[in-house]
């Protein structure tokens, strides 16, 4: 990433993440924070990350993440990994919405719309929800903004599957009346 962001010419940036146990966001300040001494030089973008709740509230998280980033960053007394130049701010938001894989209509819409425009695939649980905090939020951020899409495509399944599972019951039932 840091290489893409300086072939862009982007020195400040915004990434957005979908946060559930905290692992996910807790690598990517990790790997802002610290470098493999094997990569050359850090450049000096400044990062804010911002990791969406979207199963717990983020007061519950914030000690659980900071420890995993401490574990994995303890490398670095041993030499594996050193500090980069960049400057890493992290803050988590709450993005529960109708609650942890719930959907409400404005998510489905959404999700939707995102894909009929992008054909870029977001499930409902994480990225659906990450997603609508971007959009609802982006004006409040400045600089480049990044979207650290997470897969969730058995999500993206399951969800079209239930869709012409009902699209199906309803046909049932028409040719039934
Ligand atoms: C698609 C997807 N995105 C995000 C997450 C959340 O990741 P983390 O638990 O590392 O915060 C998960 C967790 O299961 C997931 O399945």
């Amino acid at each position: 990433m840091t290489e893409q962001l300086e072939f862009l010419g982007i020195d400040s940036v915004t990434i957005v993440v979908p946060v559930g146990s905290g692992g996910t966001i807790a690598g990517l300040i990790t790997g802002w924070t610290y470098a493999l001494e094997t990569v050359g030089r850090a450049p000096p973008i400044a990062v804010e990350i911002v990791g969406v709740c979207v199963s717990r509230p983020p007061e519950e998280l914030r000690d659980s993440i900071e420890s995993i980033v401490r574990d994995c960053g303890t490398s670095a007394a041993e030499g594996v990994l050193r500090p980069t130049a960049s400057r890493c701010h992290w803050r988590l938001v709450d993005g529960r919405g109708a609650g942890f894989g719930m959907a409400d209509i404005h998510d489905l819409e959404l999700v939707e719309e995102i894909g009929r425009q992008t054909r870029f695939l977001a499930d409902i649980t994480y990225n659906g929800k990450a997603l609508r905090w971007l959009r609802e939020s982006a004006k409040q951020l400045s600089g480049a903004i990044v979207y650290w899409h997470t897969g969730g495509a058995l999500g993206v399944v399951d969800r079209i599957s239930d869709r012409s599972a009902d699209w199906e019951a309803a046909r049932i039932e028409e040719f039934n009346q």
